[in-house]
């Protein structure tokens, strides 16, 4: 008997058995603007999930420049960057950025995904080698995916076993790819000890800093300055969707690579480019991680006081070095739960349950920006006290 294509949509019940439980976490609809405070089904909700790390995407500027560069440009590019959708905007940012990060050039995508997917399958062929961390992000595993190039992993930031793969794989041109820091765990990678590797096997660094731009480093230029070996970094990733209040993605490196990667990357050839809103905003919140330092040292101060915070009520906030903190709860079902008493609490949360990370091992994964206020962040304390006390996530 012939199976029928849709068979699997109409057997899929993982959400209806959520939807039915009132613990469904997913697809809320937002009412409001993207700050510490947001709407939601028409109530207040203090948000502890947003990557708008330095709380640039509601700012004035920020906002005035997408709109004049709509007034200016208008709404789309109509094609992709290889042809006819690459303009005066784009350029000017790309040349910002890659000053910025202190490389020769740099490429704007149309997201962050297409960065990672775009250059690392183009970067890496037949018979060379991606060497990618085990918590790497998936847009990292999907560039790989579509690379003709072999994909090996290592142990989250284990450093004997990504020298064993490098001494596995010497002689071939080889990429070890990291996040600088990891967007669930909120830890930092290696990067003194993977630069000491990649450069006695020969290899090359990739580095996608989604969630260390604008956050590490005393300028905000991520992993690189934050261990003060920028020029270790051959390949610099940023996505434009986090402390950058926009979307797009920036890959950043040598000209002659850049220059590669523009004629090779099938996210960049077969996609239309970033419209003028979204690069006008770029542009700005780029200058004011550069002037307004402070927003980066709020943030840090924000997230050391919750994760001193967190563990003294005895969450299990793992090794996060950064305003990712995550805490572990248990099973998938205390994690829904969770969600749900905080939600109603006035508490926007993300729950992260399996496959996403190990069986009994869910988190909540809480983040925090440079505008919440210390009303905001005693508020969060104290629903995750009474919550996890009643779930026994904590000693009551
Ligand atoms: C580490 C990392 N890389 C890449 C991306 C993709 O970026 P974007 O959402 O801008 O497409 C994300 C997004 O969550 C991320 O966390």
């Amino acid at each position: 008997m012939n199976s029928d294509i849709f068979d699997k949509c109409f057997n899929f019940v993982a959400a209806d058995k959520l939807r039915s439980s009132g613990f469904y976490p997913y697809f809320h609809r937002v009412e409001s603007e993207q700050g510490p405070e947001i709407i939601v089904n028409g109530t207040k909700k203090v948000v502890v999930c947003s990557n708008n790390y330095l709380g640039l995407a509601n700012h004035p500027k920020v906002i005035e420049a997408s709109i004049n560069a709509v007034k200016k440009y208008g709404t789309s590019c109509t094609g992709s960057r290889f042809l006819n959708g690459t303009n005066d905007l784009h350029e000017k940012v790309e040349k910002k950025f890659a000053k910025f990060v202190g490389k020769e050039e740099s490429i704007l995508f149309t997201t962050g995904h297409h960065s990672n997917l775009g250059s690392l399958s183009c970067l890496v062929g037949k018979g060379e080698i991606l060497i990618t961390d085990k918590l790497d992000h998936a847009s990292i595993i999907d560039g790989c995916r579509l690379s003709f190039g072999e994909m090996v992993r290592f142990r989250h930031n284990d450093m004997s076993d990504l020298e064993r793969q490098l001494i596995k794989h010497k002689g071939n041109g080889m990429l070890i790819v990291i996040d600088g820091i990891f967007s669930m765990e909120g830890d930092i990678a290696n990067f003194p000890e993977i630069s000491r590797l990649a450069k006695k096997y020969g290899a090359k660094v990739f580095v996608d800093e989604a969630h260390s731009l604008g956050v590490l480093g005393v300028n905000g230029r991520g992993v690189g300055e934050h261990f003060n070996m920028e020029d270790n970094v051959d390949v610099l990733m940023a996505t434009a969707s986090k402390s950058l209040a926009s979307i797009g993605g920036f890959i950043a490196s040598k000209s002659k690579v850049i220059d590669y990667i523009k004629h090779s990357a099938r996210t960049i050839i077969f996609t239309a480019s970033l419209p003028p809103a979204c690069v006008g905003a770029i542009d700005v919140a780029l200058d004011l991680i550069i002037t307004e330092p402070e927003r980066r040292r709020n943030l840090m101060n924000t997230a050391s006081k919750m994760k001193e915070a967190f563990k003294s009520m005895g969450y299990n906030v793992g090794h996060s070095q950064s305003p990712i903190i995550p805490l572990t709860v248990g099973s998938d079902m205390v994690a829904f739960k969770m969600w749900r008493m905080l939600f109603d609490e006035g508490v926007f949360a993300s729950p992260v349950v399996t496959p996403a990370v190990p069986e009994g091992q869910s988190i909540i994964r809480t983040s925090y920006m440079a505008t919440h206020t210390d009303a905001h962040l005693n508020f969060i304390l104290e629903k995750f006290e009474k919550v996890g006390k009643q779930l026994g996530v904590i000693v009551p």
